[in-house]
């Protein structure tokens, strides 16, 4: 009788919306304070439509790092002994009891969701601003960031139903903001006057790098080889977004000018994701696009290169980079290096959001594929130049199990051929904790450092960038011209091409490839790295971090030797 009575009180009440009926509801995520240049605009109007997205909490976690660890530390037994897609899956997939909590909770509200990851932790759903603040205790409001006008609908709290806490892993987008640099590659490409040759005769640069960055000197800097790969399975994945369309025209010229013994008509594959194309009309070609796909395919010789490219029809509220990363996890054999010239501020996305993202990165490098991203090109400003008291992180470089690439430039005068590009971001995570792997480079850096900064950073977040290549004065070819384009947006693609370089190596001799690499960085790899420990990287109104021996938050462990980083991949790698 009791248990009847209850049943039908609960009916009446889900009929009714009456809240005696509702499920108890527990804070999920909140935030204290808006980032810096969004102001609140008043509630966004209720018959907007959101794309709601779950992710459900995984079965297993940690299992899935301490695999990755396992794989990618050499040493280790189970070095380069890299997962199937299944066997991450099993990992992250949530339980059939998580999948099934939640899904009736959805249900129960009227709501169908799609399963949108190859693991099934993401589940995706439309629904209006007045039934996601019903459903979630949420009060989404409008802001609009101050300098670039862009607009993003965020609550600054959620709730979920309290037995379900422990199902959802978060709710999105919620709490995180828009990029509000969204239309412009976020690692930028400022555009310098065309190709002004500067005077940089000096003993200490090599002859190729004198009046500006090309692929013949990136490959007398770090001693690439010309050499063209053989192995047709290792290849590299260049990511694209915001309309930044790479032309192929442009392509063709830049290797007939500056890469005259390989054939012009080396190309890129196109893969395209959330609507994404790739016009081949002059005009609409991308500085960004265009940097990223001559300086892989003009430096990885004859490694297969795959331009990954998501359109504007990503909803996940952070630019398509969830999409992106979902898009290639679902392939059998994604590229064994990945590399991105975007990136946002830290404190624009929730916690429990760059965790998410920063899994799936784990999950990449548990699968072979080595993951790198651009700095930022804000100095300890973040990614972009902005006002700023204490120091701003840039994601995903604060996530461990990423690449973080910052920049150096050419300059005879100090005597070696590098110094520290003054742009290059680098410091401190607020989110993610110093991984054990770096953690004895950090704390000498940090000694050195003694107060300098203090209070403006968080000395035991994971500290970045990793490594660096050059990224000033590069010379690009844009929409049929000679351009000189700078940013950390060079730096990845050149570092990405490198690796990706020494992976058909280790392949030709029957090895697998590096993977996630910053335990062989750290680790076996760090002494082969030419040290950058001049310039800094000014930001906030402070000079920012210096550039010292060993690494530092400027240019990492420094610019990589080809023929030593080979040496250390192969012993690694037990040849
Ligand atoms: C470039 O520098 C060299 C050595 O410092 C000097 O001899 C030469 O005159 C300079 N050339 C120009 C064009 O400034
Ligand atoms: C500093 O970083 C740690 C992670 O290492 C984080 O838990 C903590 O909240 C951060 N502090 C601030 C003030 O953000």
């Amino acid at each position: 009788m009791v248990a009847t009575g209850f049943f039908l009180a609960s009916l009446f009440a889900t009929a009714l919306g009456n809240p005696l009926g509702r499920r108890a509801m527990t804070v999920h995520e909140s935030r204290s304070e808006v980032p810096d240049g969004f102001a609140q605009q008043g509630p966004a109007s209720p018959d907007t439509v959101l794309n709601l997205r779950i992710a459900l909490t995984q079965s297993n976690p940690q299992g899935l790092t301490d695999a990755l660890m396992e794989v990618s530390t050499p040493g280790n037994a189970l070095y380069q002994q890299f997962l199937s897609k299944e066997e991450v899956e099993a990992f992250v997939a949530p339980t059939q009891e998580t999948s099934d909590a939640v899904t009736s909770f959805l249900k129960e509200n009227g709501i169908t969701a799609s399963t949108i990851s190859p693991a099934g932790d993401w589940l995706g759903f439309q629904t209006t601003v007045s039934k996601a603040n019903e459903l979630f205790d949420a009060d989404f409001q409008v802001f609009k960031h101050q300098e670039t006008g862009s607009e993003s609908i965020v609550t600054m709290a959620y709730s979920v139903p309290s037995d379900l806490a422990q199902h959802i892993d978060l709710v999105h987008p919620t709490i995180s903001f828009n990029n509000p640099f969204g239309r412009l590659p976020l690692a930028s490409v400022p555009l310098k006057s065309r190709a002004q040759p500067g005077n940089l005769s000096s003993d200490a640069i090599p002859e190729s790098c004198t009046s500006t960055v090309t692929p013949a000197c990136v490959q007398d800097l770090y001693g690439v080889p010309t050499t063209p790969a053989t192995v047709k399975t290792n290849t590299l994945g260049v990511a694209g977004y915001i309309e930044q369309f790479a032309n192929e025209a442009d392509l063709t010229t830049f290797l007939t000018n500056l890469r005259p013994d390989i054939s012009p008509a080396t190309t890129f594959t196109l893969q395209t994701l959330d609507g994404g194309t790739n016009t081949q009309t002059e005009a609409d070609a991308g500085i960004e696009a265009d940097l990223d796909t001559q300086y892989t395919i003009g430096i990885a010789t004859d490694v297969p290169v795959f331009f990954i490219s998501a359109g504007e029809d990503n909803h996940d509220n952070l630019g398509g980079f969830l999409d992106w990363a979902n898009f290639v996890l679902g392939q059998t054999s994604p590229p064994q290096v990945l590399t991105t010239s975007y990136g946002q501020n830290e404190d624009t996305v929730s916690a429990k959001l760059a965790n998410s993202l920063c899994n799936a990165y784990q999950q990449l490098g548990a699968r072979g594929s080595s993951v790198l991203f651009s700095s930022g090109d804000g100095g300890v400003g973040g990614s972009q130049s902005t006002r700023c008291t204490n120091f701003l992180a840039t994601f995903p470089s604060g996530c461990p199990f990423m690449t973080s690439v910052g920049a150096t430039l050419v300059d005879a005068t100090t005597g070696s051929p590098e110094t520290s590009a003054s742009f290059s971001s680098g410091g401190f995570s607020n989110i993610f904790a110093q991984p054990s792997f770096q953690s004895a480079a950090v704390s000498a850096y940090l000694t050195k450092l003694g107060n300098t900064n203090a209070g403006k950073f968080n000395r035991s977040g994971r500290a970045f960038p990793d490594v660096a290549a050059v990224g000033e004065n590069v010379e690009i070819v844009f929409q049929q011209e000679g351009e000189l384009v700078a940013g950390t947006s060079c730096s990845s693609p050149i570092f990405a091409s490198i690796v990706s370089l020494i992976n058909d190596r280790l392949a030709a001799q029957g090895k697998g490839p590096l993977g996630f690499l910053n335990p062989f960085l750290y680790g076996a790899a760090a002494s082969t790295f030419t040290d950058i420990t001049t310039g800094d990287n000014p930001g906030c109104n402070t000079n920012g971090f210096p550039a010292e021996a060993g690494w530092d938050p400027v240019t990492g462990l420094g610019t990589p030797n080809f023929a030593a980083l080979l040496q250390a991949a192969e012993t690694a790698a037990g040849l």
